[in-house]
């Protein structure tokens, strides 16, 4: 079993690559859970609830997302390690350690309430200027605070890819084709498919 983790800003494409990763290893006759983070479950739904107001601490959120976090695990993950050669999740811990921590969480203290996770085999971190996200998705409503967010966020990413060796970071500017092409030879060259 190998287990794959997507990573990046909102708007980089996680969720398209990790489909159409999803569709290549199928037809490598592999078998894939596909997941995510939040889930769309009961702690998950909470906090798609409670982010959309500002006054819930954010310590409070911090928890909530390690919560579901040992959920995704338990329930998910662990059982699928032996039914499947592929566990593919759409955000993991590593959202939690950037963007709590952007929003004045203690790295210590999220590592601490995020501990005994199981480390993922690869890390696929998509990274762009928040910009080029931008553009291809022709936004044009989103807030100046977030911008400014995400742009410290995408550092954050690739600071926390420096320390990790299972990190691999995929230029995420280009068209999804291209971008599906250096994710399918980065997982070809550390896995056998
Ligand atoms: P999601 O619905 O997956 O949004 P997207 O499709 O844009 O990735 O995630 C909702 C938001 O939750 C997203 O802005 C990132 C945030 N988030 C955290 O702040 N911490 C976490 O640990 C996770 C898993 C998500």
């Amino acid at each position: 079993m190998v287990f794959i983790v997507f990573e990046g800003i909102d708007g980089s494409g996680k969720t398209t690559q990790v489909k159409l990763l999803e569709k290549y290893l199928s037809s490598k006759t592999k078998s894939i859970l596909l997941t995510a983070e939040p889930q769309k479950k009961p702690i998950g739904i909470l906090i798609r609830e409670i982010i959309r107001s500002n006054s819930t601490p954010k310590e409070a959120i911090a928890l909530l997302f390690a919560a579901d976090r040992i959920d995704h695990i338990k329930n998910t993950i662990i059982p699928g390690m032996d039914k499947y050669d592929f566990i593919l999740s759409d955000r993991y811990f590593y959202t939690s350690y950037v963007y709590q921590s952007l929003q004045g969480c203690d790295k210590t203290w999220l590592k601490e309430i995020n501990k005994g996770i199981i480390e993922p085999d690869m890390i696929i971190l998509i990274d762009a200027e928040i910009e080029d996200f931008l553009n291809r998705r022709g936004e044009n409503k989103v807030i100046f605070e977030n911008i400014e967010f995400q742009k410290k966020a995408r550092q954050k990413y690739l600071e926390l890819a420096k320390t990790k060796s299972n990190v691999v970071v995929i230029d995420g500017s280009r068209n999804v084709d291209e971008v599906h092409n250096s994710i399918v030879n980065a997982v070809n060259e550390r896995f056998d498919i």
